[in-house]
This record gives structure tokens, C-alpha cells and sequence, in this order.
């Protein structure tokens, strides 16, 4: 399969479904089997969009480099945080969402009971050892109704997950895998989460990185 086909629901590994909270569920091992596919589909949007590190309004370099693709991308810059249709850096627009990552977001969302999720961007996060990102929630989205969709590839993770009431209250220390899926919406859309500093090590697939995509409704 060429990473321009769809996959087919039945493609995907069935999981037992854990429900982290109300609207959120984690999906273990949902993308395993598709993972090379999805790292290669990630490969070609590198190539046109190289992993950066973006500056906070605040003027800090975040430490986790980000890539975009989609009819909107998540920025942040001196400016603020924002989802722009094309790079305010070079002025083009953003790779198109491969069709792969389209129908993985579609099957995972219906997975944790959310029917038809078309996103319109995708952001994707790599971090290397001892990189992290703080809590935070995910808010920048015009349609706060459809849920986010996390996929997880190459090194374990710590994933952070909080309340959507305080950045205060401590939260769950999830450990996430490669090929693991993380849906929040509903209740939960606005929950506050993080990964915490990653640990060193190499994966067969990516090396020294973890890498997510997070499907979103942006527009
Ligand atoms: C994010 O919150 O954008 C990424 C979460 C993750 O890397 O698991
Ligand atoms: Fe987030």
C-alpha cells in the first residue's frame, strides 16, 4: 500500500478502548502496523517543511520541533499562537494532509465515538531526549465540538494528562508507545496536557525521537 491510499477501517488494530475521562480514550497500539507508512508520509512533509523550533509569544525557542500539514497549520511566533494557511516564513501554503493520515484520524475518532472527523490540520511534534512540552490546552481551534486525534510513533513517551478545569490539578502519567492513539473531545476537549522530558534512547523506526501528529478542526 502506497501512502497515497486510504487504509480501510478493518485495517486498523482493535483495541480495547481505556477511557482516560469522559470524551477521552486512549487507542493502544491503533497504528502499529501502518507506522512505516505514516513515518514515510512524514518524510515527504519534512521535505518541504523542515522540523523547526518555533519562539512563544513570550520569546522563548520551544525545545520540541514542529512541522505542519493541512489547509491550516498551528504557528507561534512573536505574534502569538495561531493557525495560518501558509507558512509565514517562506509564504507558501502547507503540505496537503496525506490521504493515509486522513483516514487513520477518521478511524480513530469513530473509534472513541466521534463520527465523521474530518480534520483540517495536522501538527506534527518531534522531540528528542530530554525535550518536553509543558501543560497546556489545546484551544487555538475555531470548532472546539470535534476532538483532537494523537498519534504516537518511534520512542516512549510520558504523556500528561491533566484536567480541563486547572493547569494546577496533577495529572496522569500515561505512558505512550509507538503506534498508540490518544482521542479527547466532548468533556474533555479542553483537558490540560503535556508529555513530560523524554528519556533517552533509539527506535528501530526513528531513531533518538519520538514523533506525534495531532489531528485537529481548525477552521
Ligand atoms: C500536543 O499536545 O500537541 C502533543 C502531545 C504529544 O506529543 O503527545
Ligand atoms: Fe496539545
Amino acid at each position: 500500500m502506497t501512502t497515497a491510499e486510504l487504509f480501510a477501517a478493518e485495517d486498523f488494530n482493535e483495541p480495547p478502548v481505556e477511557p482516560l475521562a469522559p470524551g477521552a480514550v486512549l487507542l493502544r497500539g491503533f497504528v502499529r502496523a501502518q507506522a512505516s507508512e505514516l513515518l514515510a508520509a512524514v518524510e515527504a512533509i519534512v521535505a518541504e517543511v523542515p522540523w523547526r523550533r518555533l519562539v512563544t509569544p513570550g520569546g522563548q525557542r520551544m525545545s520540541v520541533a514542529m512541522t505542519h500539514c493541512g489547509t491550516l497549520g498551528w504557528f507561534s511566533d512573536r505574534r502569538g499562537y495561531r493557525y495560518v494557511a501558509a507558512d509565514p516564513h517562506t509564504g507558501r501554503t502547507w503540505p496537503p494532509m496525506p490521504a493515509a493520515f486522513m483516514s487513520l484520524a477518521g478511524a480513530a475518532a469513530a473509534e472513541a465515538g466521534f463520527a465523521a472527523y474530518v480534520p483540517d490540520a495536522c501538527l506534527l511534534n518531534r522531540y528528542e531526549p530530554g525535550t518536553r512540552l509543558s501543560l497546556h490546552q489545546d484551544r487555538d481551534e475555531r470548532d472546539l465540538g470535534a476532538p483532537i486525534v494523537s498519534v504516537s510513533l518511534g520512542l516512549p513517551a510520558v504523556f500528561l494528562w491533566g484536567t480541563p478545569q486547572r493547569r494546577s490539578d496533577t495529572p496522569r502519567r500515561i505512558r505512550l508507545v509507538h503506534g498508540d492513539v490518544v482521542v479527547w473531545g466532548g468533556p474533555s476537549r479542553l483537558a490540560f496536557h503535556g508529555v513530560a522530558p523524554l528519556a533517552q534512547g533509539v527506535h528501530e523506526l526513528t531513531g533518538a525521537c519520538r514523533i506525534n501528529l495531532t489531528f485537529r478542526r481548525a477552521g
